[in-house]
């Protein structure tokens, strides 16, 4: 176990590299299993999450190397066998395994993934996608058996948006025959780039980015050479770390178009941004004005950005609500702002209000998930004293060395390892 300790009030400066997608990277090296050969992926981040979607499939005979933030991936002599369910269970997003499997060999078997406890996560989308693609599906003891022995083309609609389903389809299709029609597809940026990666080892996806998408199945895939896209989850913490102790400091190596809707939210409240074609920096974040804010799939105000903008909210004059309307106990890190001086009421699990600014003060708290975690790191770096973060590889799972990159740009934080 390993903790954070963080002395705040410190200025930040300078310039912070945002690196490559989490929820893109984890997804091209599961599609990885379609492609026989070499595969090059460039700008993965070094982070839990990845390196156990790695060691899932190098258990099961994929050879994977990693050389700083580029990854080499040859599936070609991969088992046939199940992932490892202990490996599984560690994460949600291994449930982008399923898809590639069912591609490759026909059948997956696998327990109900783990992940962050943020609400139910049910995967009825994901097996009703796969069901409608002529899956044949056991469940006992929450494991689930997936058989795929003849692939049914035609048309898969979502009755929810969802960002991995519908990556599952999009990776379970395009080497099968015939054409599938995936309606109420999820836009984020992270499935266009998913799509881009596929067209690029030769698959033909149409639609991506729009809620309608078209995959006509190819024979094979192709080695390819793929970089990520820039982790906009990870601009916007690095910029609420800027707003939050009202420093110039410029997020650089992201790609503000995919952060439009947290951008506007900034912009209303009065934070002064300077927006270039791939940076965007902190110019002014004194008068905090209040706000309701909602959560919404892309391009909407991101789910994964609620907990930063929870906490800008805690610094802002005024009563600002919040609701969270793709998970719904998402908001549990409000009791941990709590103890260190922030002022809420909870209406309901998904809706609060928030009343600031509230000064925060240091204190010992426990991290309750992953973007909530990190953002505990932004509210230490705005409060008075010595913040102690307990369960710090909970962080890691998302955030590359933060520690480290946040310390360059002037944080006061060292990690601590019991
Ligand atoms: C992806 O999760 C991301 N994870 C999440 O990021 C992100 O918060 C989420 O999309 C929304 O943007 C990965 O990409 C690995 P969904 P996913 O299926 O795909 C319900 C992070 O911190 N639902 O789009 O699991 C679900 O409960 C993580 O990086 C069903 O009801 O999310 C939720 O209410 C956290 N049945 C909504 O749909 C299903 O079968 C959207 O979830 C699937 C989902």
């Amino acid at each position: 176990m390993s903790k954070f300790e963080i002395l705040g009030k410190n200025k930040l400066y300078g310039e912070i590299q945002v690196l490559g997608a989490k929820n893109a990277a984890m997804k091209m090296i599961s599609a990885s299993v379609l492609i026989q050969g070499k595969v090059t992926l460039e700008n993965v981040p070094d982070i839990l999450d990845i390196q156990t979607i790695i060691d899932i499939l190098t258990e099961n005979g994929a050879k994977i190397s990693r050389k700083e933030h580029s990854l080499e991936i040859d599936t070609t002599n991969l088992k046939e066998r199940d992932p490892n369910p202990s490996l599984v269970k560690k994460m949600r997003g291994s449930i982008v395994l399923v898809g590639p499997y069912l591609a490759r060999f026909g059948k997956i078997s696998f327990p109900h993934p783990g992940g962050c406890v943020i609400g139910s996560r049910p995967i009825d989308i994901h097996l009703k996608a796969f069901r409608d693609l002529g899956a044949e599906i056991e469940e006992s003891d929450n494991f689930y058996l997936i058989k795929l022995n003849k692939f049914v083309s035609g048309e898969i609609d979502f009755r929810k948006v969802s960002v991995t389903a519908t990556e599952n389809i999009l990776m379970a299709s395009c080497v099968a025959l015939g054409t599938t029609v995936i309606t109420n597809a999820a836009r984020e940026p992270e499935v266009v780039d998913l799509a881009h990666f596929l067209n690029q080892a030769g698959a033909k996806i149409s639609g991506m980015g729009t809620s309608t998408i078209t995959v006509t199945g190819v024979k094979k895939l192709h080695p390819l050479k793929y970089t990520v896209l820039p982790d906009r989850i990870e601009a916007g913490t690095f910029l609420t770390a800027g707003v939050v102790t009202d420093s110039c400091l410029k997020v650089a190596s992201c790609n503000p178009d995919h952060l439009t809707a947290f951008l506007d939210v900034l912009k209303k409240i009065n934070v002064e941004l300077e927006i270039g074609s791939n940076y965007i920096k902190i110019l002014d974040a004194k008068n905090l004005g209040s706000i309701d804010i909602k959560t919404a799939v892309y391009p909407g105000l991101a789910t994964d950005l609620q907990a930063p903008m929870g906490l800008i909210l805690t610094q802002s004059s005024g009563t600002s609500r919040i609701f969270e309307t793709i998970f719904e106990n998402r908001l549990g890190y409000l009791h941990e702002l709590e103890k260190m001086g922030a002022k809420f009421k909870l209406i309901d699990p998904s809706q609060a209000e928030i009343y600031g600014p509230s000064k925060l003060n240091g204190a010992v708290i426990q991290t309750p998930d992953l973007r909530a975690g990190a953002t505990l790191v932004l509210a230490a770096l705005a409060a008075e004293g010595k913040t102690t973060i307990l369960g710090a590889e909970i962080i890691d799972r998302g955030y590359e060395n933060i520690e480290e990159r946040l310390r360059l740009v002037g944080a006061n934080i060292k990690r601590i390892n019991r």
